[in-house]
Protein backbone atom coordinates (compact mmCIF):
# COMPACT_ATOMS: atom_id res chain seq x y z
CA UNK A 1 0.00 0.00 0.00
CA UNK A 2 1.06 3.63 -1.08
CA UNK A 3 1.55 5.84 2.07
CA UNK A 4 -0.14 8.14 -0.25
CA UNK A 5 -3.47 6.82 -1.02
CA UNK A 6 -4.65 5.46 2.63
CA UNK A 7 -8.29 5.35 3.09
CA UNK A 8 -6.97 4.91 7.21
CA UNK A 9 -4.73 7.26 8.77
CA UNK A 10 -3.39 7.09 12.80
CA UNK A 11 -2.15 10.36 13.44
CA UNK A 12 -0.41 10.29 17.06
CA UNK A 13 2.59 12.10 18.75
CA UNK A 14 4.82 8.86 18.38
CA UNK A 15 5.13 6.24 15.87
CA UNK A 16 4.90 2.30 17.43
CA UNK A 17 8.74 2.10 17.52
CA UNK A 18 11.16 4.49 18.14
CA UNK A 19 14.19 5.00 16.37
CA UNK A 20 17.50 4.63 18.70
CA UNK A 21 21.15 5.38 17.28
CA UNK A 22 23.74 3.41 18.86
CA UNK A 23 27.41 4.11 19.56
CA UNK A 24 28.32 2.35 16.38
CA UNK A 25 25.79 4.75 13.95
CA UNK A 26 24.03 1.42 13.55
CA UNK A 27 20.25 2.84 13.79
CA UNK A 28 17.66 0.33 15.95
CA UNK A 29 13.73 0.55 15.84
CA UNK A 30 12.77 0.01 19.49
CA UNK A 31 8.98 0.01 20.53
CA UNK A 32 7.76 3.30 22.28
CA UNK A 33 6.44 3.29 25.64
CA UNK A 34 3.25 4.28 27.20
CA UNK A 35 -0.64 3.12 26.24
CA UNK A 36 -0.99 4.50 23.35
CA UNK A 37 1.23 2.28 21.32
CA UNK A 38 -0.17 -1.01 23.38
CA UNK A 39 -4.09 0.17 22.22
CA UNK A 40 -3.28 1.50 18.77
CA UNK A 41 -0.91 -1.15 17.09
CA UNK A 42 -3.56 -4.19 17.10
CA UNK A 43 -5.90 -1.79 15.50
CA UNK A 44 -3.67 -0.75 12.73
CA UNK A 45 -2.76 -4.18 12.31
CA UNK A 46 -5.77 -4.79 11.51
CA UNK A 47 -6.20 -2.35 8.86
CA UNK A 48 -4.72 -1.77 5.98
CA UNK A 49 -3.89 2.07 6.74
CA UNK A 50 -1.05 4.32 7.58
CA UNK A 51 0.52 5.96 10.62
CA UNK A 52 1.78 9.15 11.09
CA UNK A 53 3.82 10.12 14.03
CA UNK A 54 7.30 11.35 15.39
CA UNK A 55 10.63 8.81 15.45
CA UNK A 56 11.32 10.15 18.77
CA UNK A 57 14.19 11.84 17.60
CA UNK A 58 15.62 14.56 15.93
CA UNK A 59 16.61 13.04 12.20
CA UNK A 60 14.64 14.92 8.99
CA UNK A 61 14.54 11.25 7.25
CA UNK A 62 10.81 11.65 6.51
CA UNK A 63 10.41 9.06 3.78
CA UNK A 64 7.57 6.78 4.61
CA UNK A 65 8.70 3.12 5.40
CA UNK A 66 7.40 -0.54 6.91
CA UNK A 67 8.04 -1.66 9.71
CA UNK A 68 6.54 -5.01 10.93
CA UNK A 69 3.87 -4.91 8.69
CA UNK A 70 2.87 -1.54 9.21
CA UNK A 71 3.58 1.66 7.31
CA UNK A 72 4.79 4.36 9.10
CA UNK A 73 4.73 8.17 8.32
CA UNK A 74 7.48 10.17 10.26
CA UNK A 75 7.35 13.89 11.00
CA UNK A 76 10.30 15.54 11.14
CA UNK A 77 10.50 17.73 15.06
CA UNK A 78 13.29 19.98 15.67
CA UNK A 79 15.50 19.23 19.07
CA UNK A 80 14.06 22.81 20.13
CA UNK A 81 10.34 21.54 19.02
CA UNK A 82 11.22 18.79 21.40
CA UNK A 83 11.93 20.58 24.13
CA UNK A 84 8.94 23.19 23.54
CA UNK A 85 6.36 21.37 21.95
CA UNK A 86 6.95 17.89 23.63
CA UNK A 87 8.62 18.82 26.69
CA UNK A 88 7.43 21.96 27.26
CA UNK A 89 3.63 22.35 26.24
CA UNK A 90 2.65 18.78 25.85
CA UNK A 91 4.55 17.51 29.16
CA UNK A 92 4.81 20.44 31.16
CA UNK A 93 1.58 22.56 30.39
CA UNK A 94 -1.20 20.14 29.28
CA UNK A 95 -0.18 16.71 31.08
CA UNK A 96 -0.21 18.53 34.48
CA UNK A 97 -3.22 20.82 33.82
CA UNK A 98 -5.35 17.92 32.38
CA UNK A 99 -4.31 15.59 35.11
CA UNK A 100 -6.38 17.31 38.02
CA UNK A 101 -2.73 19.35 38.74
CA UNK A 102 -1.26 17.00 40.31
CA UNK A 103 2.28 19.38 39.39
CA UNK A 104 1.80 23.21 38.53
CA UNK A 105 1.48 23.46 35.00
CA UNK A 106 3.51 26.12 33.64
CA UNK A 107 2.44 28.62 30.93
CA UNK A 108 5.07 29.76 28.04
CA UNK A 109 3.91 31.61 24.93
CA UNK A 110 7.09 29.95 22.83
CA UNK A 111 6.07 26.93 23.93
CA UNK A 112 2.32 27.76 22.97
CA UNK A 113 3.90 28.51 19.24
CA UNK A 114 5.72 25.69 18.77
CA UNK A 115 2.72 23.45 19.59
CA UNK A 116 1.10 25.42 17.32
CA UNK A 117 3.65 24.96 14.42
CA UNK A 118 3.84 21.32 15.22
CA UNK A 119 -0.02 20.58 15.01
CA UNK A 120 0.47 22.86 11.59
CA UNK A 121 2.77 19.89 10.38
CA UNK A 122 1.29 16.70 11.53
CA UNK A 123 -2.26 18.22 10.12
CA UNK A 124 -0.06 19.03 6.63
CA UNK A 125 1.23 15.31 6.73
CA UNK A 126 -2.28 13.71 7.36
CA UNK A 127 -3.66 16.13 4.29
CA UNK A 128 -1.22 14.27 1.71
CA UNK A 129 -1.12 11.15 2.89
CA UNK A 130 -5.52 10.68 3.54
CA UNK A 131 -7.11 9.53 0.33
CA UNK A 132 -10.22 11.10 -0.99
CA UNK A 133 -13.27 10.38 1.67
CA UNK A 134 -11.01 8.70 3.89
CA UNK A 135 -11.03 8.49 7.80
CA UNK A 136 -8.52 10.10 9.86
CA UNK A 137 -8.26 8.99 13.88
CA UNK A 138 -5.94 12.14 15.21
CA UNK A 139 -4.94 10.81 19.18
CA UNK A 140 -4.23 12.75 22.24
CA UNK A 141 -3.46 15.87 23.75
CA UNK A 142 0.14 16.59 22.25
CA UNK A 143 -2.28 17.05 18.38
CA UNK A 144 -5.80 18.82 19.65
CA UNK A 145 -5.10 21.82 16.85
CA UNK A 146 -4.93 19.13 13.93
CA UNK A 147 -8.41 18.35 13.42
CA UNK A 148 -9.42 21.72 12.51
CA UNK A 149 -6.23 22.58 11.29
CA UNK A 150 -6.82 19.40 8.50
CA UNK A 151 -10.78 20.17 8.21
CA UNK A 152 -9.64 23.15 6.52
CA UNK A 153 -7.67 21.94 3.77
CA UNK A 154 -9.61 18.25 3.77
CA UNK A 155 -13.21 19.26 3.96
CA UNK A 156 -13.82 15.79 2.36
CA UNK A 157 -12.36 13.41 5.35
CA UNK A 158 -14.25 12.19 8.21
CA UNK A 159 -12.23 13.27 10.81
CA UNK A 160 -12.02 11.58 14.73
CA UNK A 161 -10.08 12.67 17.73
CA UNK A 162 -9.66 10.31 20.78
CA UNK A 163 -8.31 12.26 24.52
CA UNK A 164 -5.91 9.28 26.34
CA UNK A 165 -5.81 10.95 29.26
CA UNK A 166 -8.36 12.46 31.52
CA UNK A 167 -10.19 15.85 30.18
CA UNK A 168 -9.78 18.30 33.54
CA UNK A 169 -13.01 20.85 34.67
CA UNK A 170 -13.94 23.84 33.41
CA UNK A 171 -12.57 25.11 36.79
CA UNK A 172 -9.25 23.85 35.71
CA UNK A 173 -9.28 23.82 31.69
CA UNK A 174 -10.15 27.59 32.01
CA UNK A 175 -6.60 28.60 33.00
CA UNK A 176 -5.44 28.04 29.76
CA UNK A 177 -4.56 31.13 28.30
CA UNK A 178 -5.28 28.93 24.74
CA UNK A 179 -8.22 27.33 25.81
CA UNK A 180 -10.43 28.68 23.55
CA UNK A 181 -8.06 27.82 20.69
CA UNK A 182 -7.83 24.20 21.95
CA UNK A 183 -11.12 24.31 22.05
CA UNK A 184 -12.35 24.89 18.60
CA UNK A 185 -9.05 22.81 17.26
CA UNK A 186 -11.16 19.67 18.61
CA UNK A 187 -14.26 21.03 17.06
CA UNK A 188 -12.74 19.93 13.79
CA UNK A 189 -13.24 16.84 14.36
CA UNK A 190 -16.95 15.24 14.07
CA UNK A 191 -16.38 12.69 17.06
CA UNK A 192 -14.20 13.71 19.89
CA UNK A 193 -13.45 10.83 22.23
CA UNK A 194 -13.07 10.50 26.02
CA UNK A 195 -12.25 7.57 28.49
CA UNK A 196 -14.61 8.64 30.86
CA UNK A 197 -18.36 10.03 30.37
CA UNK A 198 -17.16 12.81 32.82
CA UNK A 199 -14.26 13.65 30.46
CA UNK A 200 -17.08 14.29 27.75
CA UNK A 201 -19.44 16.17 29.55
CA UNK A 202 -16.79 18.34 30.85
CA UNK A 203 -15.76 18.94 27.57
CA UNK A 204 -19.30 19.78 25.97
CA UNK A 205 -20.05 22.09 29.02
CA UNK A 206 -16.53 23.75 28.27
CA UNK A 207 -17.85 24.66 24.54
CA UNK A 208 -20.82 25.56 25.26
CA UNK A 209 -19.40 28.38 27.95
CA UNK A 210 -16.39 29.09 26.23
CA UNK A 211 -16.90 29.15 22.59
CA UNK A 212 -20.53 29.87 22.66
CA UNK A 213 -22.08 26.97 20.79
CA UNK A 214 -25.45 25.19 20.80
CA UNK A 215 -25.35 21.86 22.64
CA UNK A 216 -27.99 19.01 23.57
CA UNK A 217 -26.38 16.00 25.06
CA UNK A 218 -23.59 14.63 23.91
CA UNK A 219 -23.97 16.82 20.63
CA UNK A 220 -22.51 20.08 19.60
CA UNK A 221 -24.05 22.25 16.83
CA UNK A 222 -21.68 24.41 14.72
CA UNK A 223 -23.14 27.80 12.96
CA UNK A 224 -22.21 26.06 9.55
CA UNK A 225 -24.44 23.13 10.26
CA UNK A 226 -21.77 20.79 11.42
CA UNK A 227 -22.40 18.64 14.41
CA UNK A 228 -20.07 16.79 16.38
CA UNK A 229 -20.26 14.80 18.66
CA UNK A 230 -18.61 14.09 22.09
CA UNK A 231 -18.89 11.07 24.08
CA UNK A 232 -16.56 8.33 26.32
CA UNK A 233 -15.25 5.15 24.40
CA UNK A 234 -13.09 3.40 27.13
CA UNK A 235 -10.11 2.21 25.38
CA UNK A 236 -8.80 -1.69 26.10
CA UNK A 237 -5.93 -4.07 24.82
CA UNK A 238 -5.66 -7.12 22.90
CA UNK A 239 -6.98 -9.24 25.97
CA UNK A 240 -6.49 -12.52 23.52
CA UNK A 241 -3.15 -11.49 22.47
CA UNK A 242 -1.75 -10.76 25.79
CA UNK A 243 -3.31 -14.24 27.33
CA UNK A 244 -1.83 -16.48 24.61
CA UNK A 245 1.44 -15.13 25.24
CA UNK A 246 1.15 -15.96 29.27
CA UNK A 247 0.04 -18.78 28.13
CA UNK A 248 2.70 -19.72 26.76
CA UNK A 249 5.61 -22.58 28.18
CA UNK A 250 8.39 -19.99 28.01
CA UNK A 251 6.13 -17.30 30.04
CA UNK A 252 4.71 -19.60 32.65
CA UNK A 253 8.83 -21.04 32.98
CA UNK A 254 9.80 -18.04 33.14
CA UNK A 255 7.06 -16.48 36.30
CA UNK A 256 8.34 -19.35 38.20
CA UNK A 257 12.14 -18.50 37.99
CA UNK A 258 11.16 -14.81 38.68
CA UNK A 259 10.02 -16.19 41.64
CA UNK A 260 12.61 -18.34 42.65
CA UNK A 261 14.75 -15.79 42.02
CA UNK A 262 12.93 -13.09 44.06
CA UNK A 263 13.16 -16.09 47.23
CA UNK A 264 10.29 -17.67 46.79
CA UNK A 265 7.94 -15.46 48.89
CA UNK A 266 4.94 -15.76 49.97
CA UNK A 267 3.59 -12.36 48.18
CA UNK A 268 4.83 -11.03 45.43
CA UNK A 269 3.65 -7.46 44.94
CA UNK A 270 3.90 -5.84 41.36
CA UNK A 271 4.31 -2.29 39.86
CA UNK A 272 4.57 -1.43 36.66
CA UNK A 273 4.48 2.01 35.06
CA UNK A 274 5.93 4.94 33.00
CA UNK A 275 8.13 6.80 35.79
CA UNK A 276 5.22 9.72 35.69
CA UNK A 277 4.23 11.45 38.83
CA UNK A 278 0.66 10.95 38.02
CA UNK A 279 1.14 7.04 38.88
CA UNK A 280 1.33 7.53 42.59
CA UNK A 281 4.66 5.35 42.87
CA UNK A 282 5.88 7.18 45.71
CA UNK A 283 2.54 6.61 48.07
CA UNK A 284 2.50 3.57 47.52
CA UNK A 285 6.13 2.24 48.12
CA UNK A 286 5.62 4.23 51.25
CA UNK A 287 2.61 2.82 52.14
CA UNK A 288 4.59 -1.12 51.69
CA UNK A 289 7.50 0.31 53.94
CA UNK A 290 5.55 2.03 56.58
CA UNK A 291 3.63 -1.71 56.78
CA UNK A 292 6.98 -3.54 56.66
CA UNK A 293 8.08 -0.75 59.34
CA UNK A 294 4.48 -1.61 61.47
CA UNK A 295 5.12 -5.14 61.60
CA UNK A 296 1.64 -6.12 59.35
CA UNK A 297 4.52 -7.39 56.44
CA UNK A 298 8.02 -9.07 56.99
CA UNK A 299 10.45 -8.99 54.35
CA UNK A 300 11.22 -12.75 55.25
CA UNK A 301 8.07 -13.26 53.19
CA UNK A 302 6.61 -10.41 51.14
CA UNK A 303 8.72 -8.15 48.50
CA UNK A 304 7.75 -5.61 46.14
CA UNK A 305 8.50 -5.55 42.75
CA UNK A 306 8.61 -1.81 41.11
CA UNK A 307 9.39 -2.07 36.89
CA UNK A 308 9.48 1.79 35.84
CA UNK A 309 9.98 2.47 31.95
CA UNK A 310 12.35 5.94 32.45
CA UNK A 311 9.84 8.66 30.49
CA UNK A 312 10.50 12.63 29.49
CA UNK A 313 13.58 12.76 31.80
CA UNK A 314 14.59 15.84 30.83
CA UNK A 315 11.50 17.06 32.35
CA UNK A 316 12.19 19.16 35.81
CA UNK A 317 9.10 17.09 37.49
CA UNK A 318 10.54 14.07 36.35
CA UNK A 319 13.69 14.62 37.53
CA UNK A 320 12.12 15.09 40.65
CA UNK A 321 10.77 12.27 40.96
CA UNK A 322 13.30 10.10 39.47
CA UNK A 323 15.75 11.07 42.52
CA UNK A 324 12.64 11.07 45.39
CA UNK A 325 12.01 7.46 44.14
CA UNK A 326 15.68 6.70 44.01
CA UNK A 327 16.24 7.97 47.39
CA UNK A 328 12.76 6.61 48.95
CA UNK A 329 13.80 3.11 47.64
CA UNK A 330 16.74 3.18 49.09
CA UNK A 331 15.95 4.33 52.05
CA UNK A 332 13.22 1.63 52.61
CA UNK A 333 16.00 -0.98 51.06
CA UNK A 334 18.33 0.47 54.26
CA UNK A 335 16.35 0.58 56.84
CA UNK A 336 14.31 -2.43 56.62
CA UNK A 337 16.22 -4.79 54.33
CA UNK A 338 17.95 -8.34 55.14
CA UNK A 339 21.01 -9.55 53.32
CA UNK A 340 19.25 -11.74 50.19
CA UNK A 341 15.64 -9.79 51.16
CA UNK A 342 15.50 -6.42 50.02
CA UNK A 343 12.04 -5.26 50.65
CA UNK A 344 11.85 -3.67 47.21
CA UNK A 345 13.27 -4.67 43.90
CA UNK A 346 13.36 -1.54 42.08
CA UNK A 347 13.90 -1.82 38.15
CA UNK A 348 14.15 1.29 36.07
CA UNK A 349 14.29 0.24 32.31
CA UNK A 350 11.79 -0.89 29.73
CA UNK A 351 11.01 -4.71 29.30
CA UNK A 352 9.92 -7.09 26.57
CA UNK A 353 6.46 -8.22 26.53
CA UNK A 354 7.61 -11.52 27.13
CA UNK A 355 9.00 -10.41 30.09
CA UNK A 356 5.77 -8.03 31.52
CA UNK A 357 3.49 -11.41 31.04
CA UNK A 358 5.91 -13.25 33.44
CA UNK A 359 6.19 -10.74 35.73
CA UNK A 360 2.14 -10.20 35.94
CA UNK A 361 2.18 -14.08 36.10
CA UNK A 362 4.32 -14.06 39.19
CA UNK A 363 2.70 -11.55 40.94
CA UNK A 364 -0.12 -12.20 43.64
CA UNK A 365 -0.91 -8.46 43.95
CA UNK A 366 -0.18 -5.64 41.32
CA UNK A 367 -0.37 -2.20 43.28
CA UNK A 368 -1.79 0.18 40.60
CA UNK A 369 -1.93 3.90 42.54
CA UNK A 370 -2.32 7.05 40.26
CA UNK A 371 -3.36 9.96 41.65
CA UNK A 372 -5.23 10.23 38.15
CA UNK A 373 -4.87 8.14 34.85
CA UNK A 374 -7.13 8.15 31.98
CA UNK A 375 -7.33 4.45 31.86
CA UNK A 376 -4.55 2.52 32.68
CA UNK A 377 -3.86 -0.42 30.52
CA UNK A 378 -1.80 -2.12 32.99
CA UNK A 379 -4.58 -2.93 35.47
CA UNK A 380 -6.28 -4.42 32.15
CA UNK A 381 -3.06 -6.41 31.37
CA UNK A 382 -2.73 -7.86 34.93
CA UNK A 383 -6.37 -9.28 34.62
CA UNK A 384 -5.78 -10.61 31.17
CA UNK A 385 -2.59 -12.82 32.34
CA UNK A 386 -4.47 -13.52 35.37
CA UNK A 387 -6.23 -16.84 33.20
CA UNK A 388 -6.06 -19.07 36.36
CA UNK A 389 -8.52 -16.64 38.11
CA UNK A 390 -6.13 -15.69 40.61
CA UNK A 391 -4.51 -13.01 41.80
CA UNK A 392 -5.42 -9.38 43.55
CA UNK A 393 -5.94 -6.35 41.90
CA UNK A 394 -5.04 -2.99 44.07
CA UNK A 395 -6.54 0.23 42.03
CA UNK A 396 -6.84 3.83 42.64
CA UNK A 397 -10.48 5.33 42.10
CA UNK A 398 -8.77 7.51 40.00
CA UNK A 399 -7.93 5.61 37.01
CA UNK A 400 -10.26 5.48 34.40
CA UNK A 401 -9.86 1.51 34.87
CA UNK A 402 -12.38 1.88 38.12
CA UNK A 403 -15.52 2.48 35.98
CA UNK A 404 -14.74 -1.05 34.70
CA UNK A 405 -12.91 -2.94 36.96
CA UNK A 406 -15.14 -2.45 40.05
CA UNK A 407 -14.28 -5.77 41.91
CA UNK A 408 -10.63 -4.65 42.29
CA UNK A 409 -9.65 -3.72 45.49
CA UNK A 410 -10.15 -0.01 45.09
CA UNK A 411 -8.61 2.73 46.94
CA UNK A 412 -7.96 6.30 47.52
CA UNK A 413 -4.02 6.88 46.51
CA UNK A 414 -3.97 10.32 48.39
CA UNK A 415 -5.36 8.53 51.74
CA UNK A 416 -2.51 6.63 52.93
CA UNK A 417 -3.99 4.84 55.74
CA UNK A 418 -6.88 3.40 53.59
CA UNK A 419 -4.10 2.61 50.90
CA UNK A 420 -2.51 0.35 53.37
CA UNK A 421 -5.44 -1.34 55.03
CA UNK A 422 -6.16 -1.78 51.21
CA UNK A 423 -2.94 -3.48 49.91
CA UNK A 424 -3.64 -5.60 53.59
CA UNK A 425 -7.05 -6.48 52.57
CA UNK A 426 -5.24 -7.58 49.27
CA UNK A 427 -2.33 -10.17 50.29
CA UNK A 428 -4.95 -11.39 53.02
CA UNK A 429 -7.44 -11.93 50.88
CA UNK A 430 -8.68 -15.87 50.51
CA UNK A 431 -8.57 -17.30 47.33
CA UNK A 432 -12.39 -17.99 46.77
CA UNK A 433 -12.52 -14.51 47.08
CA UNK A 434 -9.88 -13.71 44.79
CA UNK A 435 -11.50 -16.16 42.09
CA UNK A 436 -14.81 -14.28 43.08
CA UNK A 437 -12.98 -10.73 41.96
CA UNK A 438 -10.84 -12.18 39.69
CA UNK A 439 -13.06 -13.97 37.33
CA UNK A 440 -15.55 -10.77 36.97
CA UNK A 441 -13.12 -8.92 36.01
CA UNK A 442 -11.54 -11.24 33.31
CA UNK A 443 -14.71 -11.14 31.84
CA UNK A 444 -15.00 -7.47 31.60
CA UNK A 445 -12.08 -7.19 30.14
CA UNK A 446 -12.00 -10.35 27.70
CA UNK A 447 -15.25 -8.89 26.12
CA UNK A 448 -14.20 -5.16 26.24
CA UNK A 449 -11.21 -5.80 23.94
CA UNK A 450 -9.81 -2.51 22.04
CA UNK A 451 -11.14 -4.49 18.45
CA UNK A 452 -14.29 -3.90 20.16
CA UNK A 453 -13.04 -0.46 21.34
CA UNK A 454 -12.24 0.42 17.87
CA UNK A 455 -15.51 -1.04 16.35
CA UNK A 456 -17.75 0.90 18.58
CA UNK A 457 -15.65 4.29 17.93
CA UNK A 458 -15.21 3.90 14.13
CA UNK A 459 -18.97 3.43 13.94
CA UNK A 460 -20.13 6.26 16.18
CA UNK A 461 -17.62 8.31 13.70
CA UNK A 462 -19.60 6.94 10.78
CA UNK A 463 -22.61 7.92 12.38
CA UNK A 464 -21.93 11.45 12.81
CA UNK A 465 -20.85 11.64 9.45
CA UNK A 466 -22.63 9.05 7.53
CA UNK A 467 -22.51 10.75 4.14
CA UNK A 468 -19.34 8.87 3.32
CA UNK A 469 -19.35 5.38 1.68
CA UNK A 470 -15.88 4.01 2.50
CA UNK A 471 -15.83 2.03 5.64
CA UNK A 472 -12.94 1.05 8.39
CA UNK A 473 -12.99 -2.11 10.20
CA UNK A 474 -11.04 -3.11 12.86
P1 LIG B 1 0.53 5.31 30.12
O1 LIG B 1 -0.14 5.33 28.78
O2 LIG B 1 0.28 6.55 30.91
O3 LIG B 1 1.98 4.99 30.06
P2 LIG B 1 -0.89 2.76 30.68
O4 LIG B 1 -0.95 1.97 31.94
O5 LIG B 1 -2.21 2.98 30.04
O6 LIG B 1 -0.13 4.14 31.01
O7 LIG B 1 0.02 2.01 29.63
C1 LIG B 1 1.35 1.67 29.88
C2 LIG B 1 1.80 0.62 28.89
O8 LIG B 1 3.22 0.56 28.93
C3 LIG B 1 1.29 -0.77 29.24
O9 LIG B 1 1.05 -1.50 28.06
C4 LIG B 1 2.45 -1.37 30.03
O10 LIG B 1 2.54 -2.78 29.98
C5 LIG B 1 3.64 -0.74 29.36
N1 LIG B 1 4.76 -0.60 30.31
C6 LIG B 1 4.78 0.14 31.43
N2 LIG B 1 5.97 0.01 32.06
C7 LIG B 1 6.70 -0.82 31.32
C8 LIG B 1 8.03 -1.35 31.42
N3 LIG B 1 8.85 -1.02 32.43
N4 LIG B 1 8.44 -2.19 30.45
C9 LIG B 1 7.63 -2.50 29.42
N5 LIG B 1 6.38 -2.05 29.27
C10 LIG B 1 5.91 -1.21 30.20
O1 LIG C 1 -1.77 8.79 26.83
C1 LIG C 1 -0.61 8.25 27.31
C2 LIG C 1 0.63 8.80 26.68
O2 LIG C 1 0.83 10.08 27.08
C3 LIG C 1 0.69 8.80 25.17
O3 LIG C 1 0.13 9.88 24.50
C4 LIG C 1 2.14 8.74 24.97
O4 LIG C 1 2.50 8.31 23.70
C5 LIG C 1 2.57 7.78 26.05
O5 LIG C 1 1.73 8.07 27.12
C6 LIG C 1 4.03 7.82 26.44
O6 LIG C 1 4.49 9.11 26.65
P1 LIG C 1 5.62 9.75 25.74
O7 LIG C 1 5.16 9.62 24.32
O8 LIG C 1 5.69 11.16 26.20
O9 LIG C 1 6.85 8.97 26.00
Amino acid sequence: MSAHQADFVVVANRLPVDRVVNDDGSVDWRRSPGGLVTAIEPVMRANDGAWIGWSGGTDTDVEPFVEDEMTLVPVPVSAQEVEEFYEGFSNATLWPLYHDVVAKPAFHREWWESYVAVNRRFADRAAEVAAEEATVWVQDYQLQLVPAMLREQRPDLRIGFFLHIPFPPAELFQQLPWRRQLLEGLLGADLVGFQRPNNAQNFVRLVRQRVGHKTHRDLVYLPDGRMVQAAAFPISIDSAGLEELARTDAVEQRAKEIREQLGNPRHVLLGVDRLDYTKGIYNRLRAFGELIEEGEVSVEDAVFVQVATPSRERVEQYRILRDDIDRLVGRINGDLGRIGRPAIHYIHNSQPREEMAALFRAADVCVVTPLADGMNLVAKEYVVSRYDNDGALVLSEFAGAAGELRQAFLLNPYDMNGMKEVILAAMRAERSERTKRMRAMRKTVKENDVTRWATKYLDALSHVRPSHHKQVRP
